[in-house]
């Protein structure tokens, strides 16, 4: 069986690279594109008051043509243009927010804060609201609890919303360092898109799409292929990244300069920690203090690894992202000081009262795989009950022959080292990759009380089957 899905995935790889564009070496100089903050109608600075519409709208991905794309455009500003990503909601920490979705498209949508602590009546899936109709609207609200860096987009055919274009990213701010620690802080919502070589978005959806979620043949640094970024030499930056891929992972390298990762999905690390690569699953957010060196004229090259998430997913690597093209020496910066706000580990129920979650799939049939949640596909999966306040310590176990970015909406959970002890170095999570054929443990308290959704962010898994309920019971 095994055998046959490769052969099966092998030739559908001939497809993608038969409407493979351009080459990828020859850059776009395409300056990185600086992400328009939302209209604030609010003057309160306690209060964000703001309006997304989503709408169809057409982006040049390709200098060959365009694309028709849905996007979110600022309904604040009556100059603003829809565009991928959308506006960037930017507020500081306990700031309420209010966003009203006017829904411009053909199709029914919502919109989920993805990572965001918020009641589970604001939180955008179907067993929370109505969807949103054509020419419909629906008006969000919720306290921006946590620190961090979020992102938004709809939970309805998600698949195909997001992969159009539908996504934004959310920061809310921290207090751990000061702007003046960072000569620039950006975001960086990255993506992959399926693209003809004339510049349209495709319009085929092959088994391997499905499969393995559909992988595009362009990247996308805030929606620009290979942008070129201008920074200081010898200066120190903070970037945030945000996959909203449906299904690529991205492995960021940026040779030549320092990393240090501030914060995961949940927020600010205890304490800043260097490393060399960054694994990004689908759905996951990581912030990053880089320090650039010191001589100008030089160049460097955010660039993505290649990742082996199973199946022989095609995945070649390296791949340029972005250009980073050093300036004349900024102020260089002095050590970063990074004191994060202590992590206090979750007490960690014995094994003995550990549930299960199988991750599972079935490609016996290439056309139509389907995945599954303990062996049933949503929504014939059983959800999963817990009194609020409980502390849970949940193993996910993937039997697939590939690799699933496990997310859990409503709360932040630890994972456990293999010795069963939280590793709180690593911070608060959402988002979290199960690799194929191992198990990953984590703990959390269940205090939010609703239903709330728990699926692989291969957007394909999810629609096709991977997706359970959580119930957080009063
Ligand atoms: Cu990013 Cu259930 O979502
Ligand atoms: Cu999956």
């Amino acid at each position: 069986m095994l055998l046959r899905a490769r052969a099966t995935i092998g030739s559908a790889l001939g497809l993608v690279l038969a409407c493979a564009p351009a080459p990828e070496s020859d850059a776009d100089e395409a300056a990185a594109p600086v992400l328009a903050e939302i209209t604030d109608l609010d003057p309160d600075p306690g209060r964000l008051r703001a309006i997304l519409v989503a709408e169809p709208a057409v982006l040049d991905y390709l200098p060959a043509g365009p694309a028709a794309v849905w996007a979110y455009r600022d309904g604040g500003d009556p100059d603003a243009v829809a565009r991928v990503p959308g506006p960037l909601v930017r507020v500081a920490r306990g700031t309420m927010i209010e966003i009203e979705l006017r829904n411009a498209l053909p199709v029914e949508t919502t919109i989920h804060w993805h990572g965001l602590r918020v009641p589970a009546t604001q939180d955008g899936t179907p067993s929370a609201q109505v969807p949103v109709p054509p020419g419909g609207s629906f008006t969000y609200r919720f306290e921006a609890r946590d620190a961090g860096t979020f992102w938004f987009h709809p939970h309805v055919d998600a698949a195909t919303q997001i992969e159009r274009g539908l996504y934004g990213a959310l920061v809310v701010e921290d207090d751990v360092a000061s702007a003046e620690d960072f000569e620039a802080d950006r975001v960086f919502v990255l993506d992959d898109v399926k693209l003809e070589a004339d510049g349209t978005l495709s319009s085929t959806t092959d088994a391997l799409d499905l499969m393995l979620g559909r992988q595009g043949n362009v990247l996308l640094v805030d929606g620009v292929r290979r942008p070129t970024l201008q920074a200081g030499a010898g200066t120190r930056e903070r970037w945030r990244f945000v996959n909203a891929a449906n299904g690529r992972y991205f492995r960021l390298r940026l040779q030549g300069a320092r990393w240090l990762e501030l914060a995961s999905d949940g927020g600010p690390l205890p304490a800043a920690r260097e490393l060399d690569t960054v694994l990004l699953v689908p759905g996951e957010r990581r912030e990053l203090a880089v320090e650039l060196p010191a001589a100008p004229d030089t160049a460097l090259l955010l660039e993505t690894l290649h990742t082996d998430r199973g199946h022989d997913v095609p995945d070649p690597g390296p791949l340029p992202l972005m250009d980073v093209v050093l300036q004349d020496p900024g102020e260089s910066a002095p050590p970063l000081v990074w004191v994060g706000p202590d992590i206090a580990p979750l007490p960690v129920p014995g094994p003995a009262s550990t549930r299960t979650l199988v991750l599972s799939e079935d490609d016996e049939d290439a056309s139509d795989p389907r995945f599954y949640i303990d062996g049933l596909a949503f929504p014939e999966t059983l959800p999963i009950m817990v009194p609020a306040g409980t502390v849970e310590r949940w193993r996910v176990r993937n039997d697939a022959q590939m690799d699933h970015p496990l997310h859990v909406h409503g709360l932040f959970f630890q994972t456990l080292d293999p010795s069963g002890v939280p590793d709180v170095a690593a911070g608060w999570k959402d988002t979290i990759n199960i690799p194929r054929d191992a198990s990953v443990e984590l703990v959390a308290r269940f205090d939010n009380i609703g239903q709330w959704m728990v699926h692989c962010h291969i957007l394909e898994h999810a629609e096709r089957g991977m997706m359970t309920m959580l119930h957080v019971m009063p």
